[in-house]
């Protein structure tokens, strides 16, 4: 097991899809054999886009956590825990923001980007310009040397190691410059085709029930050009061919690939035979995630431990922080 520690995070957007699974979750169910790891919801995160109407974080929290164990996060071995009640977390982004130049933080690409995407809600607020300082917080407050995350996240952590070097260089070598670990991880197309995702509405629940598999599959968009049943198909621009790709064995995608192009499997047929493989191989997760509705407590007890756990690595942090930016008080403890 190596001393290098791994942070990563997610804002809670509820079930887990297969998107997050395959993007995400997975990989870091396979380094929590290798790392001390630390993996969280970002709740407050959460905040700086929702505030508005944050009703859904609650249930979008539980959902992820209960998904995370179901596919395979052991508590025992990561530190699965919610961001909120790690305050540490907070008292690092209010200190790092006094050596946070303005022009670094308005310049993170996904500030703007952000502000126009979601247009239906004001961004131009103190939280959300801070959220890749809290985000750097979140990381470093661990002296995390790898980060899992997507390419999408790489501004996010060049900013937290700017952030690193300043501090470094102003009170001395606190922390380690964090390094973005970016994996291979194949494109998980939505039910329309597009990247899965939440905000498309086109997603696949990790844990969904056989009958919901059924009928989401049923939705697929398949190759546009096949309108009969006779017409020959090309899987290569078939998204239930991607599907094939990621869920059955050698044998069924050669079988189907050709059946598909000599018009011998229809594209409804192919929908039945993948529904029925995703179930399968799915099925474990699905269990262990209809368990842990039977009995909530086990997302409750998996958080409280690893909370007390992100805690005391946090606090330690924090102690060279406060002593190195010379905001340190022991007589009064
Ligand atoms: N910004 C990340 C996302 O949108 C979530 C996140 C918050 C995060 N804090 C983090 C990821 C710390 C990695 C490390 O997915």
């Amino acid at each position: 097991m190596s001393r290098q520690f791994v942070v990563s995070g997610l804002r809670p957007t509820g079930r887990v899809h297969l998107g997050n699974y395959f993007g995400a979750v997975r990989n870091w169910v396979e380094l929590q054999d290798r790392y001390p790891c630390y993996f969280f919801v970002a709740d407050w995160h959460a905040l700086t886009s929702d505030y508005a109407d944050p009703s859904k974080i609650r249930q979008a929290t539980f959902d992820a956590i209960a998904d995370w164990l179901a596919a395979g996060l052991d508590p025992d071995k990561s530190t699965i825990f919610l961001q909120s009640e790690v305050k540490e977390h907070a008292e690092l982004h209010l200190l790092l923001s006094m050596i946070t130049p303005l022009p670094w933080l308005e310049r993170v690409p996904t500030f703007k980007s952000q502000q126009q995407e979601l247009n239906d809600r004001d961004l131009n607020t103190f939280g959300f310009l801070g959220y890749p300082l809290l985000q750097t917080a979140d990381v470093i407050i661990y002296r995390a040397a790898f980060v899992p995350v997507g390419e999408d996240q790489a501004s996010h952590l060049e900013l937290a190691r700017e952030i690193v070097r300043r501090f470094n260089h102003f009170y001395g070598p606190v922390f380690p410059e964090p390094q973005p670990l970016f994996t291979a991880t194949p494109t998980v197309p939505g039910l329309d085709g597009r990247k899965m995702s939440k905000s498309y509405g086109n997603t696949i629940p990790l844990t969904a029930g056989a009958d919901e598999m059924r009928a989401l599959v049923m939705t697929m968009f398949t190759d546009p050009n096949r309108i009969r049943r006779s017409d020959p198909g090309n899987p290569d621009i078939c998204n239930l061919f991607q599907f094939h790709k990621l869920f059955s064995d050698p044998a069924t995608i050669a079988r189907v690939d050709r059946e598909c192009r000599a018009a011998q499997i229809g594209c409804v047929d192919d929908k039945k035979l993948l529904a029925e493989i995703m179930i399968e191989i799915l099925e474990p997760m699905r269990a262990r995630r209809e368990q842990i509705d039977r009995d909530p407590s086990i997302v409750w007890n998996a958080l409280r431990k690893g909370n007390e756990r992100a805690r005391e690595r946090a606090s330690e942090t924090l102690g060279m922080v406060r002593k190195a930016m010379q905001i340190d008080f022991p007589e009064l403890r």
